[in-house]
Protein backbone atom coordinates (compact mmCIF):
# COMPACT_ATOMS: atom_id res chain seq x y z
CA UNK A 1 0.00 0.00 0.00
CA UNK A 2 1.29 3.27 -0.91
CA UNK A 3 1.63 5.65 2.12
CA UNK A 4 2.53 9.12 2.25
CA UNK A 5 5.40 10.08 4.03
CA UNK A 6 3.04 11.67 6.81
CA UNK A 7 1.43 8.50 6.70
CA UNK A 8 4.66 6.48 7.37
CA UNK A 9 6.01 8.68 9.85
CA UNK A 10 2.56 7.68 12.03
CA UNK A 11 3.54 4.58 11.44
CA UNK A 12 6.38 4.50 12.99
CA UNK A 13 5.82 6.49 15.89
CA UNK A 14 6.85 9.54 15.63
CA UNK A 15 3.53 11.17 17.04
CA UNK A 16 3.32 8.65 19.72
CA UNK A 17 1.88 5.34 20.74
CA UNK A 18 -1.29 6.40 20.34
CA UNK A 19 -1.44 7.91 16.78
CA UNK A 20 0.59 4.30 15.77
CA UNK A 21 -1.77 1.95 17.21
CA UNK A 22 -4.52 3.89 15.21
CA UNK A 23 -2.00 3.83 11.96
CA UNK A 24 -1.61 -0.05 11.97
CA UNK A 25 -5.29 -0.66 12.47
CA UNK A 26 -5.98 0.90 9.61
CA UNK A 27 -3.16 0.14 7.77
CA UNK A 28 -3.77 -3.89 8.39
CA UNK A 29 -7.49 -2.68 7.41
CA UNK A 30 -6.40 -1.63 3.88
CA UNK A 31 -3.59 -4.55 3.40
CA UNK A 32 -7.07 -7.35 4.33
CA UNK A 33 -9.48 -5.05 2.08
CA UNK A 34 -6.41 -4.50 -0.68
CA UNK A 35 -6.35 -0.80 -0.71
CA UNK A 36 -4.08 0.64 -2.68
CA UNK A 37 -3.70 3.88 -0.46
CA UNK A 38 -5.34 5.68 2.15
CA UNK A 39 -8.11 8.47 1.88
CA UNK A 40 -8.59 11.34 4.06
CA UNK A 41 -12.13 11.58 5.89
CA UNK A 42 -13.61 14.72 6.50
CA UNK A 43 -15.89 13.45 9.79
CA UNK A 44 -15.80 10.13 11.37
CA UNK A 45 -18.94 8.68 13.84
CA UNK A 46 -17.99 6.09 16.71
CA UNK A 47 -20.18 2.98 16.81
CA UNK A 48 -19.68 0.89 20.06
CA UNK A 49 -20.10 3.51 22.77
CA UNK A 50 -22.72 1.47 25.25
CA UNK A 51 -20.96 0.48 28.40
CA UNK A 52 -23.64 -2.56 27.97
CA UNK A 53 -21.58 -3.41 24.57
CA UNK A 54 -18.40 -2.78 25.73
CA UNK A 55 -18.10 -3.88 29.00
CA UNK A 56 -14.70 -3.25 31.39
CA UNK A 57 -12.57 -4.32 28.95
CA UNK A 58 -13.76 -2.26 25.76
CA UNK A 59 -13.48 0.74 28.76
CA UNK A 60 -10.03 -0.08 29.46
CA UNK A 61 -8.99 -0.28 25.53
CA UNK A 62 -10.55 3.60 25.11
CA UNK A 63 -8.71 4.85 28.28
CA UNK A 64 -5.44 3.06 27.16
CA UNK A 65 -5.63 4.80 24.26
CA UNK A 66 -6.62 8.01 25.32
CA UNK A 67 -3.57 7.47 27.49
CA UNK A 68 -1.22 6.73 25.07
CA UNK A 69 -2.06 10.32 23.53
CA UNK A 70 -4.56 9.59 21.01
CA UNK A 71 -6.36 12.82 20.02
CA UNK A 72 -8.55 12.98 16.91
CA UNK A 73 -7.85 14.69 13.99
CA UNK A 74 -11.26 15.17 12.16
CA UNK A 75 -14.66 16.46 13.52
CA UNK A 76 -15.73 13.23 15.35
CA UNK A 77 -19.08 12.41 16.90
CA UNK A 78 -20.57 9.52 18.58
CA UNK A 79 -23.38 6.62 18.34
CA UNK A 80 -26.21 6.55 21.03
CA UNK A 81 -24.80 5.42 24.53
CA UNK A 82 -26.85 3.33 27.13
CA UNK A 83 -28.32 5.99 29.04
CA UNK A 84 -30.05 9.21 28.68
CA UNK A 85 -26.93 11.35 30.08
CA UNK A 86 -29.23 14.15 31.83
CA UNK A 87 -32.07 12.29 32.75
CA UNK A 88 -30.79 8.59 33.49
CA UNK A 89 -32.21 8.61 37.11
CA UNK A 90 -35.94 9.37 37.13
CA UNK A 91 -35.71 7.21 34.04
CA UNK A 92 -34.66 4.03 36.26
CA UNK A 93 -31.25 3.61 35.05
CA UNK A 94 -29.00 1.66 37.47
CA UNK A 95 -26.42 4.14 39.54
CA UNK A 96 -23.58 1.69 38.95
CA UNK A 97 -24.19 1.69 35.09
CA UNK A 98 -24.26 5.57 35.03
CA UNK A 99 -21.22 5.58 36.18
CA UNK A 100 -19.19 3.14 33.74
CA UNK A 101 -21.04 4.47 31.14
CA UNK A 102 -19.86 8.00 31.56
CA UNK A 103 -16.35 6.75 32.36
CA UNK A 104 -16.48 5.56 28.94
CA UNK A 105 -17.89 9.01 27.43
CA UNK A 106 -15.27 10.40 29.32
CA UNK A 107 -12.63 8.61 27.18
CA UNK A 108 -13.83 9.15 24.63
CA UNK A 109 -14.16 13.07 24.89
CA UNK A 110 -10.51 12.76 26.32
CA UNK A 111 -9.36 11.72 22.75
CA UNK A 112 -11.65 15.09 21.31
CA UNK A 113 -14.64 13.74 20.34
CA UNK A 114 -18.11 15.28 20.59
CA UNK A 115 -20.33 13.26 22.56
CA UNK A 116 -23.09 13.87 20.76
CA UNK A 117 -24.51 10.31 21.31
CA UNK A 118 -27.22 9.98 18.25
CA UNK A 119 -27.40 7.16 15.29
CA UNK A 120 -28.28 10.50 13.39
CA UNK A 121 -25.29 12.74 13.45
CA UNK A 122 -26.64 13.96 9.68
CA UNK A 123 -29.90 16.21 11.91
CA UNK A 124 -27.34 17.72 14.05
CA UNK A 125 -25.23 19.70 12.06
CA UNK A 126 -22.68 16.88 11.04
CA UNK A 127 -24.42 15.98 7.22
CA UNK A 128 -21.37 14.87 4.79
CA UNK A 129 -22.01 16.45 1.06
CA UNK A 130 -22.29 14.53 -2.33
CA UNK A 131 -18.96 12.94 -2.85
CA UNK A 132 -17.14 13.49 0.77
CA UNK A 133 -15.24 10.61 1.73
CA UNK A 134 -16.27 9.70 5.80
CA UNK A 135 -15.13 6.82 8.48
CA UNK A 136 -18.89 5.60 10.15
CA UNK A 137 -19.93 3.11 12.34
CA UNK A 138 -23.58 3.01 12.68
CA UNK A 139 -25.54 0.79 9.84
CA UNK A 140 -28.68 3.14 9.52
CA UNK A 141 -26.22 6.12 9.51
CA UNK A 142 -23.77 4.54 6.60
CA UNK A 143 -26.66 3.68 4.61
CA UNK A 144 -28.52 6.97 5.11
CA UNK A 145 -24.81 9.19 4.06
CA UNK A 146 -24.08 6.35 0.83
CA UNK A 147 -27.55 6.63 -0.51
CA UNK A 148 -29.46 9.75 0.31
CA UNK A 149 -26.65 12.01 0.60
CA UNK A 150 -24.11 10.72 -1.54
CA UNK A 151 -21.13 10.46 0.21
CA UNK A 152 -18.59 7.63 0.56
CA UNK A 153 -18.04 4.98 3.92
CA UNK A 154 -17.58 1.55 4.50
CA UNK A 155 -19.20 0.06 7.26
CA UNK A 156 -17.03 0.84 9.85
CA UNK A 157 -16.08 -1.06 13.40
CA UNK A 158 -15.82 0.52 16.14
CA UNK A 159 -11.92 0.52 16.52
CA UNK A 160 -11.81 0.77 12.81
CA UNK A 161 -13.78 4.81 12.95
CA UNK A 162 -11.94 5.22 16.11
CA UNK A 163 -8.46 5.01 14.38
CA UNK A 164 -9.71 6.66 11.41
CA UNK A 165 -10.85 9.73 13.34
CA UNK A 166 -7.29 9.54 15.24
CA UNK A 167 -5.20 9.90 11.62
CA UNK A 168 -7.50 11.46 9.71
CA UNK A 169 -7.89 8.59 7.05
CA UNK A 170 -9.27 5.63 6.35
CA UNK A 171 -8.30 2.86 3.56
CA UNK A 172 -9.42 3.56 -0.11
CA UNK A 173 -11.77 0.11 -0.65
CA UNK A 174 -14.80 -0.95 -0.90
CA UNK A 175 -17.98 1.69 -0.82
CA UNK A 176 -14.77 4.68 -1.64
CA UNK A 177 -14.15 3.28 -4.83
CA UNK A 178 -17.08 3.60 -7.56
CA UNK A 179 -16.66 0.28 -9.08
CA UNK A 180 -18.31 -0.82 -5.77
CA UNK A 181 -21.14 1.89 -6.10
CA UNK A 182 -22.69 -0.13 -9.02
CA UNK A 183 -25.85 -1.83 -8.78
CA UNK A 184 -25.78 -5.55 -7.71
CA UNK A 185 -29.78 -6.02 -7.97
CA UNK A 186 -32.75 -4.60 -9.12
CA UNK A 187 -35.79 -4.27 -7.52
CA UNK A 188 -39.36 -3.89 -8.61
CA UNK A 189 -41.03 -2.34 -6.03
CA UNK A 190 -45.36 -3.47 -7.54
CA UNK A 191 -47.13 -2.34 -4.33
CA UNK A 192 -47.85 1.26 -2.61
CA UNK A 193 -45.32 1.70 -0.09
CA UNK A 194 -46.89 4.90 2.20
CA UNK A 195 -46.43 5.09 5.89
CA UNK A 196 -42.42 4.94 7.48
CA UNK A 197 -43.29 1.40 8.85
CA UNK A 198 -44.12 -0.17 4.80
CA UNK A 199 -41.00 1.93 4.17
CA UNK A 200 -39.34 -0.70 7.09
CA UNK A 201 -41.01 -3.54 6.24
CA UNK A 202 -40.16 -3.19 2.33
CA UNK A 203 -36.48 -2.51 4.09
CA UNK A 204 -36.48 -6.21 6.04
CA UNK A 205 -37.53 -7.41 2.34
CA UNK A 206 -34.99 -5.86 0.24
CA UNK A 207 -32.49 -6.35 2.76
CA UNK A 208 -33.19 -10.24 3.05
CA UNK A 209 -33.00 -10.58 -0.52
CA UNK A 210 -29.86 -8.52 -1.23
CA UNK A 211 -27.74 -9.43 1.17
CA UNK A 212 -24.35 -7.37 1.02
CA UNK A 213 -25.53 -6.20 -2.58
CA UNK A 214 -26.30 -2.50 -3.91
CA UNK A 215 -29.87 -2.55 -4.48
CA UNK A 216 -31.19 -0.33 -7.28
CA UNK A 217 -34.98 -0.08 -6.69
CA UNK A 218 -37.62 1.03 -9.55
CA UNK A 219 -41.14 2.04 -9.64
CA UNK A 220 -41.41 3.85 -6.07
CA UNK A 221 -42.98 7.29 -6.40
CA UNK A 222 -40.04 9.73 -5.87
CA UNK A 223 -42.44 11.94 -3.91
CA UNK A 224 -42.79 9.22 -1.11
CA UNK A 225 -39.00 8.82 -0.66
CA UNK A 226 -38.40 11.43 1.67
CA UNK A 227 -35.90 11.39 4.51
CA UNK A 228 -38.09 10.93 7.15
CA UNK A 229 -39.17 7.85 5.06
CA UNK A 230 -35.85 6.29 3.84
CA UNK A 231 -34.63 6.81 7.28
CA UNK A 232 -36.19 4.07 8.97
CA UNK A 233 -35.93 2.12 5.30
CA UNK A 234 -32.19 2.08 5.05
CA UNK A 235 -31.97 1.26 8.78
CA UNK A 236 -33.90 -2.03 8.43
CA UNK A 237 -32.41 -3.04 5.25
CA UNK A 238 -28.69 -2.83 7.22
CA UNK A 239 -30.13 -4.51 9.75
CA UNK A 240 -31.69 -7.86 7.63
CA UNK A 241 -29.32 -7.71 4.87
CA UNK A 242 -25.69 -5.61 5.70
CA UNK A 243 -27.01 -3.30 2.92
CA UNK A 244 -25.01 -0.27 3.28
CA UNK A 245 -25.29 1.65 -0.47
CA UNK A 246 -29.03 1.70 -2.30
CA UNK A 247 -29.97 3.41 -5.14
CA UNK A 248 -33.82 4.68 -6.29
CA UNK A 249 -34.46 5.98 -9.70
CA UNK A 250 -35.30 9.26 -10.06
CA UNK A 251 -34.92 9.78 -5.86
CA UNK A 252 -31.11 9.78 -4.96
CA UNK A 253 -28.29 11.10 -6.01
CA UNK A 254 -26.40 8.95 -7.32
CA UNK A 255 -29.33 6.76 -9.39
CA UNK A 256 -28.54 8.87 -12.63
CA UNK A 257 -25.59 7.99 -12.92
CA UNK A 258 -26.23 4.22 -13.37
CA UNK A 259 -24.73 2.96 -16.41
CA UNK A 260 -27.27 0.16 -18.09
CA UNK A 261 -26.85 -2.54 -19.07
CA UNK A 262 -25.16 -3.65 -16.30
CA UNK A 263 -22.84 -6.67 -16.69
CA UNK A 264 -21.97 -7.95 -12.62
CA UNK A 265 -26.11 -7.43 -12.34
CA UNK A 266 -26.90 -10.79 -9.83
CA UNK A 267 -30.55 -10.64 -10.45
CA UNK A 268 -34.09 -8.98 -10.56
CA UNK A 269 -36.72 -8.69 -7.68
CA UNK A 270 -40.15 -8.30 -7.81
CA UNK A 271 -41.47 -7.04 -4.86
CA UNK A 272 -45.65 -7.12 -4.99
CA UNK A 273 -46.45 -7.05 -1.26
CA UNK A 274 -45.36 -6.35 2.03
CA UNK A 275 -47.26 -8.30 4.21
CA UNK A 276 -43.94 -11.07 4.25
CA UNK A 277 -41.85 -7.83 5.75
CA UNK A 278 -45.00 -7.07 8.19
CA UNK A 279 -45.38 -10.94 9.43
CA UNK A 280 -41.80 -11.11 10.13
CA UNK A 281 -40.99 -8.38 11.80
CA UNK A 282 -44.11 -8.64 14.04
CA UNK A 283 -44.22 -12.76 15.27
CA UNK A 284 -45.99 -12.35 18.30
CA UNK A 285 -49.48 -12.58 19.40
CA UNK A 286 -51.78 -10.33 20.97
CA UNK A 287 -50.53 -8.80 24.23
CA UNK A 288 -50.08 -6.06 26.91
CA UNK A 289 -47.82 -3.34 26.17
CA UNK A 290 -45.19 -2.03 28.61
CA UNK A 291 -43.46 0.00 26.41
CA UNK A 292 -44.11 1.84 23.36
CA UNK A 293 -40.86 2.77 21.04
CA UNK A 294 -40.78 5.11 18.30
CA UNK A 295 -37.42 7.04 17.49
CA UNK A 296 -35.09 4.54 15.51
CA UNK A 297 -33.45 5.33 13.89
CA UNK A 298 -33.78 8.94 16.25
CA UNK A 299 -36.22 10.94 15.40
CA UNK A 300 -36.41 14.16 13.63
CA UNK A 301 -37.89 17.32 14.97
CA UNK A 302 -40.61 16.96 11.89
CA UNK A 303 -41.96 13.41 13.72
CA UNK A 304 -41.65 14.94 17.11
CA UNK A 305 -44.35 17.28 16.12
CA UNK A 306 -46.45 14.69 14.04
CA UNK A 307 -46.30 12.73 17.31
CA UNK A 308 -47.28 15.83 19.60
CA UNK A 309 -49.74 16.54 16.76
CA UNK A 310 -51.41 12.58 17.39
CA UNK A 311 -51.23 12.87 21.05
CA UNK A 312 -53.28 15.83 21.19
CA UNK A 313 -55.94 15.69 23.89
CA UNK A 314 -55.12 11.76 24.83
CA UNK A 315 -53.45 10.39 27.42
CA UNK A 316 -51.03 7.55 27.60
CA UNK A 317 -51.61 4.04 29.46
CA UNK A 318 -48.18 2.08 28.74
CA UNK A 319 -44.89 3.71 28.31
CA UNK A 320 -44.13 5.67 25.22
CA UNK A 321 -40.33 6.38 24.46
CA UNK A 322 -39.53 8.83 21.67
CA UNK A 323 -35.54 8.63 21.38
CA UNK A 324 -33.90 11.36 19.68
CA UNK A 325 -30.88 13.33 19.69
CA UNK A 326 -30.53 15.59 22.72
CA UNK A 327 -29.88 18.63 20.14
CA UNK A 328 -33.35 17.74 18.73
CA UNK A 329 -34.64 17.15 22.31
CA UNK A 330 -33.96 20.63 23.17
CA UNK A 331 -35.06 22.36 19.89
CA UNK A 332 -38.67 19.88 20.70
CA UNK A 333 -38.58 21.91 23.79
CA UNK A 334 -38.32 25.40 22.88
CA UNK A 335 -40.66 24.69 20.62
CA UNK A 336 -43.12 23.40 23.08
CA UNK A 337 -43.54 20.00 21.69
CA UNK A 338 -41.92 18.48 24.66
CA UNK A 339 -44.53 19.76 26.99
CA UNK A 340 -47.49 18.47 24.59
CA UNK A 341 -46.00 14.92 24.67
CA UNK A 342 -45.27 14.95 28.66
CA UNK A 343 -48.39 16.07 29.13
CA UNK A 344 -50.10 12.83 27.21
CA UNK A 345 -48.07 10.77 29.16
CA UNK A 346 -44.81 10.03 26.69
CA UNK A 347 -41.20 11.01 26.88
CA UNK A 348 -38.70 12.61 24.27
CA UNK A 349 -35.68 10.48 25.60
CA UNK A 350 -32.13 11.04 24.24
CA UNK A 351 -28.39 9.98 23.94
CA UNK A 352 -29.94 6.07 23.67
CA UNK A 353 -32.00 3.78 22.75
CA UNK A 354 -33.68 0.32 23.30
CA UNK A 355 -31.15 -1.92 21.61
CA UNK A 356 -28.05 -0.50 23.53
CA UNK A 357 -29.59 0.71 26.91
CA UNK A 358 -29.48 -2.06 29.82
CA UNK A 359 -33.43 -2.60 29.14
CA UNK A 360 -33.43 -5.79 31.53
CA UNK A 361 -32.49 -3.46 33.98
CA UNK A 362 -35.74 -1.23 33.10
CA UNK A 363 -38.81 -3.73 33.53
CA UNK A 364 -39.95 -3.92 30.45
CA UNK A 365 -41.33 -7.06 28.88
CA UNK A 366 -43.11 -5.94 25.92
CA UNK A 367 -42.58 -3.29 23.28
CA UNK A 368 -44.13 -2.37 20.17
CA UNK A 369 -42.20 -0.15 17.66
CA UNK A 370 -42.49 1.26 14.41
CA UNK A 371 -39.18 0.81 13.50
CA UNK A 372 -38.46 -2.42 11.40
CA UNK A 373 -34.62 -2.44 12.70
CA UNK A 374 -36.22 -1.82 16.16
CA UNK A 375 -38.60 -4.81 15.56
CA UNK A 376 -35.50 -6.70 13.85
CA UNK A 377 -33.49 -6.22 16.93
CA UNK A 378 -35.99 -5.86 20.11
CA UNK A 379 -36.22 -9.94 20.87
CA UNK A 380 -32.26 -10.83 20.59
CA UNK A 381 -30.79 -7.33 22.03
CA UNK A 382 -33.83 -6.14 23.93
CA UNK A 383 -35.01 -8.93 25.15
CA UNK A 384 -38.63 -8.01 24.95
CA UNK A 385 -41.64 -9.45 23.23
CA UNK A 386 -41.69 -7.15 20.06
CA UNK A 387 -44.70 -6.07 17.73
CA UNK A 388 -44.19 -3.92 14.53
CA UNK A 389 -46.86 -1.92 13.28
CA UNK A 390 -47.60 1.69 11.68
CA UNK A 391 -47.16 4.91 14.39
CA UNK A 392 -51.28 5.11 14.31
CA UNK A 393 -50.84 1.67 15.74
CA UNK A 394 -47.87 1.89 17.91
CA UNK A 395 -49.92 5.73 19.39
CA UNK A 396 -53.06 3.45 19.57
CA UNK A 397 -51.15 0.74 22.04
CA UNK A 398 -49.44 3.30 24.15
CA UNK A 399 -53.14 4.63 24.88
CA UNK A 400 -54.94 1.24 25.58
CA UNK A 401 -51.92 -0.13 26.98
CA UNK A 402 -52.43 -3.28 24.72
CA UNK A 403 -51.70 -4.94 20.61
CA UNK A 404 -54.44 -4.95 19.29
FE1 LIG B 1 -30.32 4.22 16.21
FE2 LIG B 1 -30.60 2.49 18.14
FE3 LIG B 1 -32.14 2.35 16.04
S1 LIG B 1 -28.69 3.23 17.33
S2 LIG B 1 -30.88 3.09 14.39
S3 LIG B 1 -32.09 4.03 17.51
S4 LIG B 1 -31.20 0.62 17.07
Amino acid sequence: MRLTDEERSMLQGDRGKGVRKAMEIVVALGTIYDANDLVPVSHVQVSGVSYKNLGDAGLEFLREWAAQGARVRVPTTLNPAGMDLRHWRELGFPADFAAQQQAVLDAFTAMGIEATCTCTPYLVGYAPKLGDHIAWGESSAISYANSILGARTNREGGPGALAAAIVGRTARYGLHLDENRIPTHFVDVRCPVRSSSDWSALGYLVGKRVANGVPYLRSLDPAMCTPTNLKPFGAAMAASGAVALYHIEDATPEAENVKFPISNLKSQIMVESLDEGYAALNPQSPISIDLVWVGCPHASLEEIEQIADRLEGKRVRSELWITAAHQVRDEAESRGLLARIEGAGGRVVSDTCLVVAPVETLGFRSMATNSGKGAFYGPSHAHVATHFGSLEQCLEAAIRGEWT
